[in-house]
């Protein structure tokens, strides 16, 4: 039943820092991504998001193969909402596992952010509500049965972005799978992606490979992070002490940076009040690491 033979620990990391990262403006961002794709799927050609960022569609485009386009199709979203017209307004919708080829031009670890607009799409009388994938990179499950449509209710926003790291190591290229879920012959399940982004980071950002372990948070015991087979999932992502930051004030990464005051619970200096979606789905294996 379970398709993909996954051996690799899938970490979730809570990410806190206590730098204030402030870029002032106009000034060139401390680190340059060596990699910086974004893809608008559903779309062609060029177009450009709320921030400034040039994204690329993947209709007739290098990232996506020719021949499976016969089992995804692309849409429009009915209503556009609050959301970012850019990547959230068009869709790649999939009925069967949909590849896409992404080539990096350096080996390493790579933020991958899946962009997720449930809404109901024109030319298309599919219920979003229904569509559940997993995605896969390389050796890395990245997610199983997810449900868009569940998640944007969780977190009362109609829009929402998925962030990972992997590391590239075979190629130079990445292939991001997106499977609906089951992925059995003959199934009707579907699944949709609005938009794709791959970005490097510096090697030794989060994980400095098996021979630095990382601390884990309220255990007395770090853990050893190999570095081909260990992918990280970003949950939370404070800024101490600070405001809200967009990807743009980020220092290159195009990292989104949460002020910290909803997250604590009384005066400063008491226990963070962190809520873990992951606690009820055994069993996961998931970790928390801190790093700052
Ligand atoms: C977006 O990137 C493409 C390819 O690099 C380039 O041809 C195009 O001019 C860019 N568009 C904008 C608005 O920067
Ligand atoms: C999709 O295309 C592949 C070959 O490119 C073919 O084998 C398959 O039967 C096609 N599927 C449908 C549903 O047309
Ligand atoms: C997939 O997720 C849905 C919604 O969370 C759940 O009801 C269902 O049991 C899950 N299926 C499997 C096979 O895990
Ligand atoms: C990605 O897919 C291409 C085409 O199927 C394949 O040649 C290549 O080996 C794959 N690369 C990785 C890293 O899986
Ligand atoms: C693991 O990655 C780190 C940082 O990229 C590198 O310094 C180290 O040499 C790597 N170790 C192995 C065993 O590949
Ligand atoms: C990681 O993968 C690279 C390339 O496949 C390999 O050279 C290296 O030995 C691997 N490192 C570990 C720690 O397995």
């Amino acid at each position: 039943m379970e398709k993909y033979s996954n051996q690799t620990a899938l970490l979730f990391i809570l990410m806190l820092t206590s730098y204030l990262h402030l870029v002032v403006a106009d000034s060139p961002p401390p680190y340059v991504p060596s990699d910086n794709i974004l893809i608008n799927c559903g779309s062609s050609g060029y177009s450009t998001g709320a921030q400034g960022r040039n994204w690329t569609g993947d209709v007739s485009s290098q990232f996506t193969p020719s021949g499976q386009f016969n089992r995804s199709e692309i849409s429009i979203a009915s209503a556009q909402g609050s959301v970012d017209k850019v990547p959230y307004l068009t869709a790649r919708i999939f009925h069967s596992p949909f590849t896409y080829t992404i080539p990096v031009v350096s080996q390493g670890p790579k933020f991958i952010r899946l962009h997720f607009h449930p809404s109901s799409y024109q030319a298309s009388d599919l219920d979003l509500s229904k569509a559940f994938l997993s995605v896969t990179v390389g050796p890395y499950l990245l997610l199983r049965n997810f449900s868009a449509s569940l998640t944007a209710a969780d977190l009362s926003s109609p829009s929402f972005i998925k962030e990972f790291c992997v590391n590239a190591v075979e190629d130079q290229r990445l292939n991001i799978t997106f499977s609906p879920f089951p992925n059995t012959f003959n199934s009707d399940a579907f699944g949709f992606v609005n938009g794709i982004e791959v970005v490097s980071m510096p090697p030794n950002l989060y994980t400095r490979g098996p021979d630095f372990p990382l601390p884990l948070l309220g255990q007395s015991t770090p853990i050893s992070v190999d570095n081909n087979s260990t992918a990280l999932e970003m949950l939370y992502r404070l800024n101490v002490g600070g405001k809200h930051l967009s990807p743009m004030e980020d220092t290159g990464m195009f990292r989104a940076w949460d002020d910290d005051t909803p997250y604590i619970v009384g005066d400063a200096g008491q226990t963070p009040n962190l809520f873990d979606p992951y606690k009820d789905q055994l069993p996961r294996q998931r970790t928390q690491l801190h790093c700052s």
